[in-house]
């Protein structure tokens, strides 16, 4: 019998050189750098950088990286009038699925829109695309993006998001989880991207294929599931209690488990610290108490720990972010490692295609229409 390798689990399918997830079961590093470094002594924009250049910026390079993302926020107008059409119930990965396939029909890969430009521009502006639509369908607002005031992208979506200068706490911790989210390997979404890259398709393309994996909940959209989840207790013995019977019923619990780590997830404590930082100001802080308890009942019950999805969600929350932002925050921080894997892609290129164990019919005659039934 054909032994075959459920979800690849375990299968090395290719090779990179900007990630390492996992190694002896923990551990994070973006090009030799270690998470715990990157996310307490860097922003996003230089792990962006070094993730789609492949260093660390100098300071005059950072600063023109930056200048250089604020340049890129504003919207072509097809695209402003393509988020005003969309319904307000879409879900905003669908917005996003939907208008950088938009931008990609206006400024297709070409001698002036180069890869690395697109990777830039997609960075830049998809955090306008999905507030441009999520306040035009909320509130009734055509917002423009500012242009000097908020350098960071960090700030930048809240400034957008709240219409008022962010509180820098809640900037720091976005920042920070921008970095978290920003490249973990060979998981779903970036596999997705590069099996698109490798049949020698466009940048947008492998974005969109990329989007359209993350937001599944065993993905990416788990940070907003466990929001859900989190928010059906509202005392601490409630959700002990709730999470047991949960699993007695075989649940999966959202924000748990992990296909490669087997020990813990290194950025979770990390998101966890922050979540507990801001509850202390939040109105509804005693939530960072209820996941407490569920990580306390994962861990007795099977042995699991917490994700990176998993703090993440309460620590958006009490940043004042609404829970279907989630995932798409995700976004806006993996296409940094979306990019660099399509690069790496391009240069080494050999088409993705895999093989199948046939578990169908045996050879069979062709029956006429009129035997059939
Ligand atoms: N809650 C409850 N049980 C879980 C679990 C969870 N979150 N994650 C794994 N398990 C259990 C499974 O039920 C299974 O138990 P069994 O062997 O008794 O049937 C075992 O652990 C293995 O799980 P499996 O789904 O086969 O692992 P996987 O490697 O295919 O999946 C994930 C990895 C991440 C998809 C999985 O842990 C999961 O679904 N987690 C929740 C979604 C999530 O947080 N996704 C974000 C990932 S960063």
């Amino acid at each position: 019998m054909t032994v075959t390798t459920r979800g690849l689990e375990g299968v090395l399918v290719g090779e990179t050189a900007i990630s390492t997830v996992g190694k002896e079961g923990v551990g994070l590093t973006y090009r030799g750098y270690d998470i715990h470094d990157l996310a307490k002594h860097s922003t996003f924009e230089e792990v962006a950088y070094l993730l789609v250049y492949g260093e660390l910026p100098t300071a005059p390079q950072l600063q023109a990286y930056r200048d250089q993302l604020v340049k890129l926020r504003r919207l072509p107008n097809e695209v402003k009038l393509l988020l005003e059409n969309m319904p307000g119930s879409a879900h905003p990965m669908e917005v996003l699925r939907t208008s950088v396939s938009m931008l990609g029909t206006l400024e297709s890969e070409s001698a002036q829109y180069t890869d690395h430009h697109i990777a830039d521009r997609l960075i830049a502006c998809v955090p306008t695309m999905l507030l441009y639509w999520y306040q035009f369908h909320r509130h009734n607002k055509r917002i423009e993006p500012w242009s000097s005031e908020e350098q960071t992208t960090a700030g930048y979506f809240l400034q957008l998001l709240h219409g008022k200068k962010p509180e820098e706490d809640m900037r720091r911790c976005l920042d920070v989880s921008l970095i978290l989210y920003a490249e973990h390997e060979f998981n779903a979404s970036t596999f997705a991207a590069r099996v698109t890259t490798s049949t020698g398709s466009d940048f947008y393309s492998a974005i969109v294929s990329a989007i359209g994996t993350l937001r599944g909940p065993l993905h990416g959209g788990a940070n907003e599931e466990a929001m859900h989840l989190i928010t059906q207790f509202k005392t601490l013995e409630q959700a002990e209690k709730g999470i047991r019977e949960m699993l007695a019923d075989k649940v999966k619990i959202m924000g748990f488990g992990h296909r490669v780590y087997k020990k813990s997830d290194p950025r979770s404590d990390i998101i966890k610290a922050w979540s507990q930082k801001l509850s202390m100001q939040a109105r509804d802080g005693y939530l960072f108490a209820v996941s407490e308890a569920i990580e306390k009942v994962m861990w007795e019950e099977k042995k699991l720990f917490p994700n990176l999805d998993f703090y993440s969600a309460t620590a958006y929350h009490f940043c004042g972010i609404p829970t279907p932002l989630f995932t798409p925050l995700f976004v806006m921080s993996r296409l940094s490692g979306w990019s660099a894997h399509i690069f790496e892609q391009r240069a080494n290129n050999r088409l993705i295609r895999p093989e199948a164990a046939y578990v169908g019919p045996a050879p069979r005659p062709f029956p006429p229409i009129q035997d059939r039934g």
